[in-house]
This record gives structure tokens, sequence and C-alpha cells, in this order.
């Protein structure tokens, strides 16, 4: 083997290259802003930054994170900036910073969805979009949408067709029962690639009020304690589609990550984890230039 690709860990997300498979997810490091002080973000196959809609949202009432033993549960509600700000002044920060952008982007209805690629399609500073089909943390019909196919593979055609070189990832929710339909679907509307999971639906109780810690009730599981659903997620979406997917959901360690691989991912994204250790995912970066057969999908024999 060469030593050039003894050290090659670049991944190919339909028309577009990233330099390693390693990511951060979306809404947890917002724009960026707060974390490339305190780490080498440049350094990592990029960001998926946090998902905006068309107007700006304000989020749900606090607590809006609640830690548990094996992770959190958050109810963030999808506060974000809005599409013109991100446009205006989010987007040209992380692109003169020369860090690899997926912008993550959820909307109602399919216009909206279409309206926000058409703003995009002639933009630079980013590499992809991740169409956000399964926060569980708001009210609207959004959530509904990502379980139903027919809607994903239309909505999916929608934004493919107007960001043709971009890199076009679905982001689906783990609480459905068949999620390699909801997979197939994406593939047919042309996607480049499944972004899986989002968080797990989840709830807990405030036993001196009976009631739940958050005020809309259920919010999202996140962290260590999701990984063996996220893998099995994972690992039914490879069987349903032929697309790269991008493994997410309780990763902790470099072992976590090649799990995702083994279950055929072919790139991570580090959610939770991060706000414990800042390094893992440019440690992940470094085992996997050492040992680049780790990217290879499916079964290991140790
Ligand atoms: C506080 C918080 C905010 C999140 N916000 C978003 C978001 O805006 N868009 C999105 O697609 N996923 C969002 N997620 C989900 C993560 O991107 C990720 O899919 C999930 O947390 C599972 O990965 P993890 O266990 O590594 O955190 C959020 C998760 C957390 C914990």
């Amino acid at each position: 083997m060469s030593e050039h690709s003894k050290t090659d860990v670049r991944v190919r997300i339909g028309p577009v290259e990233f330099k390693n498979p390693v990511f951060l997810a979306s809404g947890i490091c917002g724009y960026g802003e707060e974390y490339s002080p305190l780490m080498d973000i440049q350094k990592l196959g990029g960001i998926v930054t946090k998902t905006i809609t068309p107007r700006p949202r304000k989020g749900n009432p606090p607590p809006r994170i609640h830690e548990i033993p094996t992770g959190a549960l958050n109810s963030i509600g999808l506060e974000n900036v809005g599409l013109d700000a991100y446009v205006a002044e989010k987007l040209p920060k992380l692109a003169k910073e020369k860090i690899d952008v997926i912008v993550s982007v959820a909307a109602e209805h399919i216009e909206e969805f279409d309206s926000i690629a058409e703003t995009f399609a002639p933009l630079d500073g980013y590499k992809g979009v991740e169409l956000n089909l399964s926060c569980p943390n708001v009210e609207e019909k959004a959530l509904d949408h990502g379980r139903n196919p027919a809607f994903v593979e239309k909505l999916t055609r929608v934004v493919k067709n107007r960001l043709v070189d971009k890199a076009v990832l679905v982001k689906i929710t783990p609480n459905v029962t068949d999620i390699g339909s909801v997979a197939r679907a994406a593939e047919a509307g042309g996607a480049d690639g499944i972004s899986a999971i989002n968080t797990v639906l989840g709830v807990d109780f405030d036993l001196a009020t009976g009631k739940p810690v958050f005020f809309r009730g259920s919010g999202g599981y996140s962290g260590p304690g999701i990984l063996p659903i996220a893998l099995q997620k994972v690992w039914e979406v490879s069987r349903a589609v032929s697309i790269p997917i991008m493994g997410i959901g309780g990763i902790s360690s470099v072992d976590d990550a090649r799990k995702f691989f083994v279950a055929g991912a072919s790139a991570v994204q580090i959610g939770t984890s991060l706000w414990q250790d800042l390094e893992l995912p440019q440690r992940i970066v470094s085992e996997f230039e050492q040992h680049p057969e780790w990217m290879k999908k499916g079964e290991v024999k140790t």
C-alpha cells in the first residue's frame, strides 16, 4: 500500500468529495462560531450547521436540555436565525474560516423547501444540504412528512433538481416502524446520501409535579444510550439503499464510529459527546487516517 493511500480517507457523497468521513452533527455546535476557537473544525470532513427554517424561530420555553445517565433529552424546538440571516451572516463567516459546511434545513411545505433550495442554488461557501425531516420537537407537520415515503421522495426530487452539484442528504427519523422505506424514497427522489439517525423520541417526568420535564412533553433522546438503536437503524438503511449513509447517534469513542462503518455507513457525525470530549472528532479522524481499512463497509472479522 502506498503512503498516499494509507492516509487517504476522503469520502464522496454524490457530486462532492469531503476530506474525511467525520462531521459534527446538526444542533450541537450552532453555526460553528462557539466551537471554532476550541477545535480545528477545518480538519474535519465538515460541520452540519443548526437547522434553519424559512423564518427565524424562538424555539421552545426552557428547560430545553435534560441530562440523564445515558445521555440527554432535548426540546430545543428548532430555535434558529432563519434563512436570510444565515445566508447574510453565518455562511460567509464559515466560508472565510474555510470550514466545510453542510447546511441543515427544515420547512413545512414542499414549496418552502423549493424556495430555500432556490436561494442556496447560486451561493458558494457550502458543500451540501441536509434536509431535516426528523425533528421531534416541533408542533408542525414536518415530522409527519418525514414519515411519509411519497412526500420524502417528492421533496427530495424538488431540492436535488435545484442543487445538482451539491451533496443532498436526507436526515431521517428513527421514530418509524420501517426506516428502510423512508430511505428508499429519498434515494428514489435523487438523494445523494442518508443521514441517520435524528434523536429518539423520549420523555422524563418530574416526580414533584407529576408532569413531563419539558413544556412540550416528549423530547429527543441522544447520547451514548442510543448507540445500539442508531446502529440498528443504519444497518436497516444500508440494506435498503445503495447511496452513502452518514451514521449518527451515541458515538463517544473511536470504536463506536468504527461500528457504524460495519453497519454500512460511509461517514459519521458526532453530536452529544462533543459536550464532554471536544477532541473526539479529531481523534477519530487521526485513527482512521492510520487505519483507512476501517472505512470499508460491512462485516469485520477480528
Ligand atoms: C441539543 C440538540 C440539538 C439538536 N438540534 C438538531 C437540529 O437542529 N437539526 C437536526 O437535524 N438534528 C439536531 N439534533 C440531533 C443531532 O444532530 C443528532 O442527530 C442526535 O443528537 C443523535 O446523535 P448524538 O447521539 O451523537 O447526539 C440535535 C441534538 C441535540 C442534542
